[in-house]
């Protein structure tokens, strides 16, 4: 039988027991609220987006999930050294006509000095240039830039690595029976050795070289859409830019070239030395739109030349080593894509499906204006 003394003594056996659980549930929480302290806070808290306070960095737990440093593409390939509010003023070195007896238009070889610019605008094959032509426009505010493909190496036509050359055509056309010049081609076309011309740039990646020195090239130009193409044939097969680039070019390099006439083809000679030189890299096939006729009869453009050369140049192609680059006017780029599709199908391809993927591998690349 339980005397009501015992009942006691028994109660108060347990209060240490009751004190201990009661001292883990304080402490269990207490830890909990320093863990999480998200949960002491109200609805408001968690719906509010802007903070000054930065949201806290998540720590990587382990070495493999730390981010890997992103080597930005082209990193190392100057942009903007001068941009329209600080442009740099070169001075004209020279200023000549790349034309031949009996071609049409206008079409210059203009060479800037950069010497003085500082800090130095240097540039590499493939970018452009923006020139800021004298004068105003019709509402009295300066004119705009125009881009302009930079036609020479980083080294220069003088080897010296401090000048800049430009392949400019004049844009000419009829409007109401007057002819109406272009602005900036006009400005470029005829300013005169010793004259200041504002400058801004480099500008431009789409047309880079790879660096791979068996690369193979295909380049696709009209007109003065071969500038670029310029540079790169000379930093391939020109003797003293070969010695000063240290790049030894071992690929093929196959020119695709559109001009009106054969008095129009331009740098003409030195493409010639080219093939003499270098016979196993270098293919040159012209396209002269008004001396020759394609299969129908009508101009001979450089994608019926493209067709005609369709499996020896899908070869190339089927190679991840080859580059292709189209330069010039902007009206060939549907025809060159025609001529690239059947082309294609003539070797059992699907050109839709293959340019995008040449363009993501970097392998396509496009300047037309
Ligand atoms: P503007 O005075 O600006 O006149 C051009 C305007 O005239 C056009 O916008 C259009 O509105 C009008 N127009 C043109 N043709 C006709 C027509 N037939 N009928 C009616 N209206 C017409 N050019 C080169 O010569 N060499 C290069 O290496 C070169 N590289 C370039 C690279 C890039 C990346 C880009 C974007 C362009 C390049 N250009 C190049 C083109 C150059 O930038 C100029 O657009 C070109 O010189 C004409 O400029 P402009 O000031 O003489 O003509
Ligand atoms: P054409 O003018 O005879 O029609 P340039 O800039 O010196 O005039 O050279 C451009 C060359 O590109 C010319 O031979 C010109 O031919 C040619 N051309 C013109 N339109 C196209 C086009 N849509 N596709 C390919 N080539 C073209």
């Amino acid at each position: 039988m339980y005397s009501q003394a015992k009942v006691l003594a028994g109660g108060l056996a347990h209060i240490p027991v009751l004190i201990g659980v009661f001292y883990f549930i304080l402490t269990f929480f207490k830890k909990r609220a320093q863990e999480f302290p998200q949960d002491n806070k109200g609805k408001t808290s968690e719906v509010k987006v802007s903070s000054s306070k930065p949201e806290p960095k998540k720590v990587p737990v382990s070495k493999s999930e730390a981010p890997k440093p992103v080597k930005k593409k082209h990193a190392d390939v100057p942009v903007n050294i001068y941009r329209p509010k600080t442009p740099y003023e070169g001075t004209v070195i020279e200023n000549y006509s790349l034309l031949n007896e009996g071609a049409i238009g206008r079409v210059n070889h203009i060479t800037f000095d950069l010497k003085d610019s500082d800090p130095f605008l240097n540039y590499v094959e493939g970018q452009s240039i923006g020139i800021m032509p004298a004068g105003e426009d019709s509402n009295g505010k300066p004119h705009k830039l125009r881009l302009y493909s930079i036609a020479s190496t980083r080294h220069g036509d003088n080897f010296e690595g401090n000048t800049v050359s430009l392949c400019v055509r004049q844009l000419q056309y009829e409007k109401d029976g007057e002819t109406i010049n272009g602005v900036c081609s006009t400005y470029l076309c005829d300013i005169k050795p010793g004259d200041k011309v504002k400058i801004t740039g480099p500008v431009g990646k789409e047309m880079l070289l790879p660096d791979e020195e068996d690369a193979n090239i295909v380049m696709l130009a009209t007109g003065t859409g071969i500038a670029p193409m310029r540079a790169y044939l000379r930093r391939m097969f020109e003797a003293t830019e070969k010695k000063k680039n240290n790049w030894n070019f071992k690929g093929k390099a196959w020119l695709f070239m559109g001009a009106p006439k054969s008095a129009n083809l331009l740098y003409e000679e030195d493409f010639q030395r080219y093939l003499a030189d270098y016979p196993d890299n270098f293919k040159y096939t012209k396209a002269i739109s008004r001396e020759e006729q394609n299969e129908k009869g009508g101009r001979m453009y450089i994608q019926d030349r493209v067709l005609e050369s369709a499996n020896e140049l899908f070869n190339m192609i089927e190679d991840e080593k080859t580059h292709i680059y189209l330069c010039g006017l902007k009206g060939m780029e549907p025809g060159i894509d025609e001529a690239m599709t059947k082309a294609a199908e003539e070797k059992g391809l699907n050109w839709s499906e293959l340019r995008p993927q040449l363009k993501k591998a970097g392998r396509w690349h496009v300047e037309t204006y």
